[in-house]
């Protein structure tokens, strides 16, 4: 395994920052996960339009040009012979001499990628459905920053875990927001697509955004709006999207069934089309 850290391309085991790298002691810093599908990136260009947002709302300049970037993603892809997987990219505010929480000056942000291998077409969750807890949202008020400040997440999905769930919805003023690494989306009775409309409260998810225009490219009903764990249950399907999974069915929601506590077609053809989309 190669990872990229700092201009350089280094075996993983020997990949390291700085223990005064600010991503360490604030977690000052953002990160993006792009889906490789038969060695290609996949929507690539979403994920690093929203890096360049995500930077730019913390007044962080990126080290190397997006186009740059994009280069780095697919050498690391072709040095680990990555085929299906994932490639991690994080830039922090970098290596002070000490701990000033205010930005440092003259100091060169951190960037570091590394690959992860995972068949996310085939895995079996995806046939199966996932099953989901809820928790309270626990987050601060940008969550529409992809901040590695992910300790609310961790705990989310501890919880799911331990649960013996996949997966955490984290609710807010008695609405869900979103999963702890993935967009929230239900198939509503008369057959609307609903997901929560951006803004500050969810990150853009780049497979939500695509999954949205690809269902409204085939005419098919759309609303940006946030639902409640009653509405998802009284909903004929729910399901959950992110780079990591693509599209994949929620069958139970606290260890209640949705609808049949199957996957339903809906959230079957949506996966389908972004499959295609994606190859
Ligand atoms: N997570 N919401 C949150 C809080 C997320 O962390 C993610 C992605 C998404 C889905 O976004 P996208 O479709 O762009 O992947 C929504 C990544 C995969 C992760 O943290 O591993």
């Amino acid at each position: 395994q190669i990872a990229y850290v700092n201009g350089s391309f280094v075996p993983l085991s020997e990949a390291k920052v700085s223990i005064l790298d600010r991503g360490f002691l604030f977690a000052d810093g953002i990160y993006e996960v792009a889906a490789v599908l038969d060695g290609k990136l996949i929507d690539n260009a979403s994920h690093l339009a929203r890096l360049e947002r995500s930077v730019g709302e913390i007044q962080l300049a990126l080290p190397e040009t997006i186009a740059r970037i994009q280069e780095i993603q697919q050498e690391l892809v072709k040095r680990n012979n990555l085929v299906n997987g994932m490639v991690y990219l994080e830039v922090t505010r970098g290596a002070d001499t000490g701990r000033d929480f205010a930005f440092p000056k003259d100091v060169k942000p951190t960037l570091i990628m590394f690959t992860s291998t995972k068949d996310i077409v085939n895995a079996p969750s995806a046939k199966t459905g996932i099953n989901v807890i809820t928790v309270p949202d626990l987050r601060w008020t940008r969550r529409d920053i992809k901040s590695v400040a992910l300790l609310a997440q961790v705990l989310a999905k501890q919880a799911a875990a331990a649960a013996g769930a996949g997966e955490a919805w984290m609710i807010e003023d008695g609405k869900v927001t979103e999963g702890g690494s993935s967009s929230c989306f239900i198939l509503t009775q008369d057959d609307v697509i609903v997901t929560r409309q951006n803004g500050s409260e969810i990150l853009p998810g780049c497979t939500r955004k695509a999954v949205v225009a690809l269902a409204e490219e085939r005419q098919l009903r759309v609303e940006e709006r946030a639902f409640s764990v009653e509405e998802a249950l009284a909903a004929k399907e729910a399901f959950i999207t992110s780079a990591s999974l693509f599209v994949q069915a929620v069958v139970s929601i606290d260890g209640k069934k949705v609808a049949d506590g199957k996957p339903g077609p809906m959230t079957n053809r949506l996966r389908e089309i972004y499959v295609e989309f994606a190859k």
